[in-house]
């Protein structure tokens, strides 16, 4: 049963349709944060607005909504198109994207030791990123792509694909060593902080923050220099590492797939201005001196 009759799932004049608009309109919002220092996801520390939104519950609704809808055009287009049984690799590619959007929007939400306030605008830009990309992966992947053997033959044979699917496991497990990196800096710092509280004793009577909110609240603004894995030579290797899984996804669809060279070139049109701004943060902060030779995001390149 059809959500929305025609566009979702789309027929194909919607698919090709709304494929040219993500196409076109996404780089083009990216690359605004070449003109305005804005933070895409997360943000270090987001000015206070009634706008934000819960850190936790930002991520979770932004993100779900893309493999969700991967999910569910992969299940209702084939039969549309009378196909009733798709080729495995159509079923690999969408697993992996679930795989990704598994740890993205459910587990990274819940694994961060703290989650910074999302401003309701940039949480709109990334569900409406969501639903286009699944859309066209979806729609590709379901009956607009290869959907036969024969077909998978010439679009991507299968050492090609083996070797894009082992260049995404790469990019996916770079990502998560990254991430954690990340996370184990806030986490250090609480169990510092928790030290500290344990050895000074119980806080005075006065006091009212007897649960340690304002030593939360301090993890919350704890940011140090990463050192581990590329971060050594670049600030933002998680985004590296995201780029090289999306390129190992794209090898394994084939050149030719449009939706798997869209999503690419869409998050690295919103990443880069984020990554470039961001070492220009950790200057601010920092000092040059101290991040010296680290680029921004692409090792000795950028
Ligand atoms: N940004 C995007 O547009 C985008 C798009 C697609 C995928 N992703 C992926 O989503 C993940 C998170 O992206 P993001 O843009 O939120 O990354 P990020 O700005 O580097 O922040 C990631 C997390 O680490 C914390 N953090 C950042 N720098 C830190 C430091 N120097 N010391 C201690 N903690 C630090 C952040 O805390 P605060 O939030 O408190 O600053 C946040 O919780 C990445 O794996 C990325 O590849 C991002």
């Amino acid at each position: 049963m059809a959500i929305i009759q025609g566009w979702l799932p789309p027929t194909r004049a919607h698919y090709e349709l709304i494929l040219k608009l993500w196409q076109f309109s996404y780089p083009v919002f990216g690359s605004c944060g070449w003109l305005f220092a804005w933070k895409g996801m997360g943000g270090k520390l987001p000015a206070p607005s009634r706008f934000n939104m819960p850190g936790r519950v930002a991520w979770l609704t932004m993100e779900v909504p893309g493999f969700l809808t991967l999910l569910y055009i992969m299940r209702t287009l084939p039969q549309q198109h009378g196909i009733h049984d798709l080729p495995w690799q159509n079923r690999v590619l969408g697993g992996l994207f679930v795989i990704h959007y598994a740890y993205r929007a459910v587990l990274f939400p819940l694994l961060q030791p703290s989650v910074a306030p999302i401003h309701v605008f940039t949480w709109s830009l990334a569900i409406g990123f969501q639903l286009f990309n699944a859309t066209c992966l979806g729609s590709w992947l379901a009956a607009y792509g290869p959907v036969t053997p024969e077909a998978w033959a010439a679009q991507a044979p299968l050492p090609q694909f083996a070797l894009g699917i082992a260049v995404f496991y790469v990019g996916l497990a770079g990502n998560f060593f990254h991430d954690e990196e990340l996370r184990e800096i806030r986490r250090r710092e609480q169990r510092r902080q928790e030290r500290i509280r344990k050895s000074a004793g119980p806080p005075p009577s006065s006091s009212n923050d007897t649960n340690g909110t304002a030593a939360r609240k301090v993890v919350e603004k704890h940011y140090e220099i990463p050192q581990a894995g590329l971060f050594r030579y670049v600030l933002f290797p998680h985004y590296f590492c995201e780029w090289i899984e999306w390129t190992g996804f794209l090898i394994a669809a084939g050149w030719s797939c449009a939706p798997a060279w869209a999503f690419l070139v869409n998050e690295i049109s919103a990443m880069l201005p984020q990554a470039v701004n961001g070492r220009e943060w950790y200057v601010d902060k920092f000092g040059e001196d101290k991040v010296g030779k680290k680029r921004a995001v692409i090792p000795w390149v950028w």
